[in-house]
């Protein structure tokens, strides 16, 4: 298994989590004999996320089909979002490893679970250079197939994936991480843009609208809200927007570091896309509290060492400084109708990628629910802050 792959898949399985009883939300953890007691400090708070976002935004995790055998876990996704994303299983490597052979059965279950629980579905992603199999634009040998050849390829695909959800899902994360994070060319020099050139893109787009006209389309990267990616994504947008087919909005993924970027940065980030005439959405956010050497989410660039200093618990300090964090974003993300959705990369610490990214095995405390399913403080900064601007 590649390394890549191995880290979705642990990711995607998660780590000791425990299962709380159906309801445990709206009756409240008294109702169960305290059997899982709160931690000191939490919130009792009666709102769940999707009540205190009410209309205003989408509020969604990334799930994983494994977590819908997990009672207690998938009750409390059920209960707190609005939405789901797809972790893994509607990725081109997921649904068509083979050509021609599609595998829908682990994506149809989050799609029905989804809908058993009046939450919508965002489809990610159509096409990215990670998670996809080599033969869409490449030959045995790893040479790029000629562009005809590659385009088809990246038709049928869409097509086929974008037709099969026709109603289901909301909107598309048409192309993944497409700019350079690096010097020139300004985009990615992956296995479609060089079977095919930069039209890539647009012709996912393109695609993707042929297939079902009345799915929101968006474009997906990390590191895009701050400096050259910034410039980088408004240049293609533009691009998209001037060759004429249909784009919606963009997502800013949000895989977002304690002490960086600024909020001011982040803000200026977002204010650049809205002025752009797009919807805005964070679509994968989390907060890494834990030291590294690089920046950016690219899951390719992996670290051999790095600190693992909270193995035995968050300090309070850094505790309040991940509330204080979340809920300022999250008071941002509320001045601006444009933000449609917030999606969170996982539910719970424990089932979180950033535990093995970019150093494996690390305990880290990026999302808005504890080890065992416990609201953290940043999970009632968030509802402040959304009822707040209520
Ligand atoms: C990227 C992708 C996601 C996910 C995360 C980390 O941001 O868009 O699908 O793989 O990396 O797991």
């Amino acid at each position: 298994m590649k390394r890549r792959e191995f880290l979705k898949t642990a990711a995607a399985a998660g780590a000791g989590l425990s299962v709380l009883p159906s309801g445990f939300w709206s009756r409240g953890p008294a109702a169960f004999g305290q059997q899982t007691p709160p931690a000191p400090g939490t919130p009792r708070a009666e709102a769940t996320l999707r009540q205190a976002a009410g209309d205003r935004m989408l509020i969604g995790a990334a799930i994983g089909a494994r977590s819908l055998d997990r009672p207690g876990l998938a009750s409390l996704i059920a209960e707190q979002f609005s939405c789901v994303t797809a972790e893994n299983e509607m990725k081109p490597i997921s649904l068509q490893r083979v050509q021609g052979t599609f595998t829908f059965q682990q994506a149809d279950r989050i799609v029905a679970f989804a809908k058993d629980h009046n939450m919508q579905v965002i489809g990610h992603n159509l096409c990215w250079h990670s998670q996809a199999p080599r033969w869409l634009f490449q030959n045995d040998g790893g040479q790029p197939l000629g562009r005809e050849a590659a385009l088809a390829n990246l038709k049928a695909h869409i097509d086929t994936v974008v037709k099969h959800y026709k109603g289901k899902v909301k909107g598309w994360d048409v192309v993944n991480e497409a700019i350079n994070d690096g010097a020139e060319p300004y985009l990615r020099n992956t296995p479609a843009r060089r079977a095919i050139g930069d039209d890539f893109v647009v012709k996912a787009f393109e695609f993707a609208h042929d297939a079902d006209p009345d799915a929101e389309l968006y474009y997906n990267d990390y590191g895009i809200d701050v400096g050259t990616k910034r410039d980088r994504a408004l240049r293609l947008l533009r691009q998209i927007k001037q060759a004429g087919v249909r784009i919606d909005g963009v997502g800013i993924q949000g895989h977002w570091r304690l002490g960086s970027p600024s909020l001011e940065e982040i803000d200026r980030g977002i204010k650049a896309f809205v002025d752009e005439q797009l919807k805005v959405m964070i679509t994968e956010m989390d907060i890494d509290v834990l030291p590294r050497s690089g920046q950016g989410a690219d899951i390719n660039a992996t670290e051999r060492q790095g600190g693992d200093p909270y193995r035995a618990g968050l300090p309070d300090d850094v505790q309040r400084a991940l509330a204080d964090r979340y809920g300022a974003l999250f008071t941002m993300f509320t001045r601006y109708p444009q933000i449609t959705r917030v999606t969170l990369w996982g539910v719970s610490d424990g089932n979180s990628w950033l535990n093995n990214f970019p150093v494996g095995g690390r305990t880290n405390y990026p999302l808005l629910f504890d080890r065992q399913l416990r609201p953290k403080p940043a999970f009632s900064a968030v509802i402040r802050a959304l009822q707040a601007s209520r």
